[in-house]
């Protein structure tokens, strides 16, 4: 099968694509032939090693976290079987970026009648971030006032739809060119950042969700009601610091780290079913123009979510 592979830590260019042998499914897995795969930032921070404290420096890897594509293989006793059309958030291992790949049955879950291959590959690890972050942040009641910083790009695209989906009255921070996508994902009212600084507004929000990590707990603290959350998407040793002293105070600070989960990812299944969560796909590429896929990606600069075409 093909598969984008790399060898070394670096730039685009080490991604390549090869024939490599096809996974065996282990137990409680299935094997998924691939059609989307989709691309998120951490990708590229795997590919140039930034997270080799995490990964580890074993090559050849193949990398990738979001797949959907049709079960190919699975035992007999998975609720899973050959034909079904399924779409996982893939361990940190990864593997997307292939024609096949082995998933864990409780990662996976069956793509909404409706949803493209495309789509569903699009939406896993940022839907998931965002479900699981307003998890940490203690939830979302009907009418809570959530904040959303980066609200247009991956993560932040879901968070505004899945808090929508979940009550919230939604506030969004994007740049200019970004304000009517924001408000089409169903934003109650956009900041621009350029123009204004959203951690000075005079509202108290239960959560405040930093998708992009670019502002900090410190900054946001006066936007937080009494027991509010600041989540962020990536934590620093100031993040680490200030949680540290949640104990202390009712405005707490805290991160998210994505988990693979079926059961999370059907909830979000529903929400697409029922029309409330749609991803927004900004480019599609082939398997072929890997080094293309992730000069974009680096960029930070993508409008929701870009992925892999594969069959
Ligand atoms: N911990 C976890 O489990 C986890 C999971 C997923 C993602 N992450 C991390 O979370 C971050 C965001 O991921 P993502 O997939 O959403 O990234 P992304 O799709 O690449 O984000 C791009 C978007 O960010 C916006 N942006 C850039 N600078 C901004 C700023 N200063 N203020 C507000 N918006 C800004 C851009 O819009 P404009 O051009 O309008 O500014 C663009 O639409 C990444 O660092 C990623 O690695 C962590």
């Amino acid at each position: 099968m093909k598969a984008l592979v790399i060898h070394q830590f670096g730039g685009p260019e080490v991604l390549q694509l090869e024939d490599v042998a096809l996974p065996m499914p282990g137990s409680g897995e299935v094997l998924v032939r691939v059609h989307a795969a989709g691309i998120n930032p951490v990708d590229y921070k795997i590919r140039n090693g930034s997270l080799k404290f995490i990964t580890g420096k074993k090559f050849p890897r193949i990398l990738g976290g979001d797949v959907a594509g049709v079960v190919e293989q699975a035992g007999k006793k998975s609720p899973f079987k050959p034909g079904d059309k399924v779409f996982a958030m893939l361990s940190f291992k990864g593997g997307g970026y292939s024609e096949f790949v082995t998933v864990k049955e409780d990662h996976l879950c069956h793509i909404p009648e409706s949803t493209s291959m495309k789509d569903a590959a699009a939406t896993p690890l940022a839907a998931l971030t965002a479900l699981q972050a307003f998890r940490k942040g203690g939830d979302i009641s009907e009418g809570d006032k959530v904040l959303i910083n980066g609200a247009s790009g991956g993560v932040g695209s879901f968070a505004v739809q899945i808090a929508k989906a979940m009550g919230a009255i939604v506030t969004a921070v994007s740049s200019t060119r970004n304000q009517d996508f924001v408000y089409s994902l169903g934003a109650d009212r956009v900041i621009d950042y350029t123009r204004e600084d959203f951690t000075k507004l005079p509202e108290k929000f239960h959560i405040v969700f930093d998708a992009v990590a670019k502002s900090s707990f410190w900054k946001c603290r006066h936007l937080l009601r009494k027991s509010g959350t600041y989540v962020t998407t990536v934590p620093n040793k100031a993040l680490f610091w200030h949680a540290g002293l949640n104990f202390l105070r009712g405005k707490k600070a805290t991160f998210i780290m994505a988990k693979p989960s079926g059961d999370d990812l059907a909830i979000i299944a529903d929400w697409m079913m029922r029309g409330l969560v749609k991803p927004y796909i900004q480019q599609s590429f082939l398997l072929s123009e890997g080094a293309k896929a992730h000069e974009l990606i680096e960029t930070e600069r993508v409008r929701g979510k870009i992925v892999f075409h594969v069959i």
